[in-house]
């Protein structure tokens, strides 16, 4: 998909259909605009009148053959910004438009930014909305694919400033965005297949394409390598499968040698972002098995390791000027004869001993290794994302996700940075609490806690790990999969993560 900009009137722009995205008026102003009556002869102002349009977010309404517009198409949108931070309400119109047109046919759609945000913003948020909302997950359909001809997105920024810096800063964002639009597309794509295609060995191979294709070096370690490093907390949860595990590492570097130090934490240390994922390709939940309802939604239990590859893949294109490495272990969590028992003791990588006493909560095990591993890289600066606990469901549903840290600085750079990439993100409680709940009578760490606050322990036992590394857990158990379909986006897999760690990666790089 090809992106553009143009400061031309979108009456003007050769498109096959546009999209007008309409801030909700605060006051008592009118919806309607007078530039929209006279592109739309009076007609957008009637249905805005008779209701058919309202100041709802998401509103749409369908106009053919507008009057004095080039495009034969026209879908005007509704953005509230309500009381949130701001960010990714216009992705959320023009998503919302979108999927009222992506199958009729259209392969260029020209949509005019509201003036109520910054250009670059603006561009930002048209080039994601768009193309979120373009995916669907039905690649395994063999007739009666729901399928889009896009191929243009030209957005309109009449009535923006054009100065040279404006026109800099809105090309900047384009290419951010376009990038994060499709590292987005890659974490959904992996997160959609199903365990039996996906399996940790094949994950491995889809992520060294992927990388390759990126330009960024890729190195997979095979079961061998990972019993040799004595990663035992990440083999224990592979061992009842018959597919062997894998711990993916992505690196890449910029050009100029390590980087920029981070002046704001007053050290002089160069940041190593590394980016840690878990990868169950699938959750069974092992010996302690759970139950069959909803059991096939675990294979986007690898949603954490999608996200990172996919945030990867945006970053080779848009080079920021510090190192980010991503790692992903990647196990199948499996009932076999071979299979880890409830009890069993582990050495991790660390040389932290776990007491097993849930098969179930075998992300953590994966993760403890993988934080380990990713402090032997270098990396001083860490953030891992997880389909972790349904604890964490509990407490937020499926609209945030839930932010664990150990060191609150580096807790607000990501908040700040989920913020900026319009992704729901709110802060949990410092884990120091809830560390108590992991002591095992046998060994150093037991793998559960107590019955309630879940989410909480799971995120006490990976800071355990993280040590005095700043560190930052995203629990996304609630915001990887959309369980139904949404004005502008599809059921399945939601991408969640990948806006975020770009313009985490983005901002750690330029200061
Ligand atoms: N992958 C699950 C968590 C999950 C639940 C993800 C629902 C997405 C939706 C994780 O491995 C798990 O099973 N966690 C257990 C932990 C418990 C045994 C302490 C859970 O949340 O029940
Ligand atoms: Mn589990
Ligand atoms: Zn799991």
């Amino acid at each position: 998909m090809q992106f553009e900009t143009t400061w031309k009137d979108i009456s003007d722009v050769a498109a096959d259909a546009a999209i007008g995205i309409l801030a909700a008026p605060a006051g008592d102003e009118a919806l309607v605009s007078a530039a929209w009556r006279n592109r739309t002869a009076g007609l957008a102002a009637e249905l805005a009148d008779s209701g058919e349009l309202s100041a709802k977010h998401q509103s749409t309404v369908l106009i053919h053959r507008p009057q004095s517009m080039a495009a034969a198409k026209l879908v005007l949108a509704t953005c509230d910004f309500g009381d949130e931070s701001g960010h990714g309400r216009i992705a959320e119109a023009a998503g919302a438009a979108w999927r009222r047109l992506r199958t009729t046919k259209v392969e260029s759609v020209a949509v005019q930014a509201p003036t109520s945000r910054s250009a670059e913003e603006a561009v930002g948020e048209v080039i994601e909305g768009i193309a979120a909302a373009d995916y669907e997950p039905d690649q395994y359909k063999t007739k009666d694919r729901s399928e889009s001809k896009l191929k243009r997105v030209i957005v309109c920024l009449a009535g923006h400033e054009q100065s040279a810096a404006r026109v800099a800063a809105v090309e900047d964002g384009r290419r951010t965005s376009a990038a994060i639009a499709r590292g987005r597309t890659v974490a959904r794509e992996l997160a959609n297949e199903p365990g039996n295609l996906l399996p940790p060995r094949v994950l491995a191979e889809r992520a060294t394409a992927a990388a390759g294709k990126a330009g960024l070096e890729c190195e997979v370690l095979d079961q061998g390598q990972l019993e040799r490093l004595g990663a035992g907390a990440l083999l224990g949860v592979a061992q009842g499968s018959s597919e062997p595990p894998v711990m993916i590492v992505i690196r890449y570097r910029p050009d100029g040698g390590p980087a920029t130090s981070d002046a704001t934490r007053g050290s002089s240390e160069p940041v190593h972002l590394g980016l840690v994922g878990k990868a169950v390709s699938f959750d069974t939940g092992g010996i302690s098995i759970k139950p069959s309802p909803d059991m096939h939604l675990m294979k986007y239990d690898m949603a954490g390791g999608a996200a990172m590859i996919g945030a990867m893949v945006a970053l080779a294109d848009l080079k920021p000027s510090i190192p980010v490495t991503a790692i992903v272990p990647s196990v199948e969590n499996m009932p076999g004869g071979s299979a880890q028992r409830p009890g069993d003791v582990v050495t991790g990588l660390s040389g932290t001993t776990v007491e097993v006493l849930n098969t179930d909560a075998e992300g953590r095990l994966i993760l403890a290794d993988a934080i380990t591993y990713a402090k032997g890289l270098g990396c001083n600066r860490l953030v891992d994302a997880a389909t972790l606990t349904g604890a964490i469901v509990v407490a937020l549903g499926h609209s945030y996700t839930g932010v664990f840290g150990n060191d609150s600085g580096w807790m607000e750079r990501v908040l700040e940075s989920a913020a900026r990439a319009g992704e729901r993100m709110w802060a949990m409680p410092p884990t120091t609490e809830y560390k108590q709940q992991l002591k095992s009578p046998i060994a150093d760490l037991a793998n559960i806690g107590t019955r309630w606050g879940g989410a909480c322990s799971a995120a006490a036992f990976l800071t355990h790990f993280a040590d005095g590394t700043p560190f930052v857990h995203l629990d996304i158990a609630g915001t990887a999969w959309l369980e139904k379909t949404l004005p502008h986006a599809p059921v399945g897999p939601s991408g969640v993560g990948v806006a975020t760690l770009v313009r985490l990666a983005l901002r750690e790089a330029t200061n």
